[in-house]
């Protein structure tokens, strides 16, 4: 029998439970480091070396956590589910949790690519030494972060639409919406597709979006239940 799509899109609030910083929360990564120097396009250009350090920093810290329940209950659903997520999270907590469909729009914190080619993209492992301007991949190419800066392109963003138009349930969890074309992505769920936003401090909704105001761990176990319970609001 074919699986119910169920599309998750989620942000740094799925691995807050994780010790992973947010961005925007009291004591976020935005208060502790200037966003523009550190994550965008400008900033890479002028000063490589402290954007390297910064994701160096990041990637040390992810290599010190673990998927949290939350993490480990969307890869769960995939026994009842054709699960999609679709992150803005950089770190590979969904893919170590088990999630087998994982499409990331900003890149990946495990991974380098070419300066000069887009398209060539190496992964490193948690022994792979910190990269610096200088850092070479095996093909001889200088390599930066595979990482969307701000002021980039977000190449990701119209699989994501794609996936998002077929989903039969819709569930946003754990960001602030504040960043395009991420927070967009509610708007193309199909009119009596139940949209389900998972959030302690929930940002303003369109109407309809059931709000479960609750942690990412707890938010999981009401959602898990509910699709227990409501299956002819979703099965087509
Ligand atoms: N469980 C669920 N949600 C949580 C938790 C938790 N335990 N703790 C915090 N949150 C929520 C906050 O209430 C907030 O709505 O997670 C959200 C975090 O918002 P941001 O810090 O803005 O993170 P995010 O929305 O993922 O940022 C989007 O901005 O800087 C860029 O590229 C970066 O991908 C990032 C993008």
């Amino acid at each position: 029998m074919k699986k119910p799509k169920l599309v998750v899109s989620t942000g740094a609030g799925i691995s807050a439970e994780s010790g992973i910083s947010t961005f925007r929360d009291a004591g976020g990564l935005w208060e502790n480091y200037p966003v523009m120097d550190v994550a965008s396009a400008d900033g890479f250009r002028r000063n490589p070396a402290l954007v390297h350090e910064f994701y160096n920093a990041r990637r040390r810290a992810l290599l010190e956590s673990e998927p949290n329940a939350a993490h480990r209950a969307l890869a769960d659903l995939e026994k009842d589910f054709d699960v999609y997520v679709i992150t803005q999270n950089v770190d590979d907590l969904h893919e170590r949790a088990g999630s087998s469909r994982v499409l990331h729009l900003h890149g990946e914190l495990m991974k380098i690519r070419s300066v000069s080619d887009p398209d060539y993209i190496e992964s490193l492992t948690p022994d792979s030494p910190d990269t610096t301007p200088q850092t070479r991949g095996r093909r001889g190419d200088l390599m930066r972060p595979h990482i969307v800066f701000f002021q980039e392109a977000v190449p990701m963003i119209e699989p994501a639409v794609e996936l998002v138009r077929e989903a039969d349930v819709f569930v946003v969890i754990g960001t602030s919406l504040a960043v395009y074309p991420a927070a967009g992505l509610l708007h193309y769920v199909r009119p009596g597709v139940p949209v389900f936003y998972i959030d302690p401090n929930p940002a303003q909704t369109p109407a309809g979006v059931r709000v479960i105001r609750a942690k990412a761990t707890e938010g999981m176990r009401i959602l898990t239940d509910w699709l227990r319970k409501h299956r002819e609001e979703y099965v087509v």
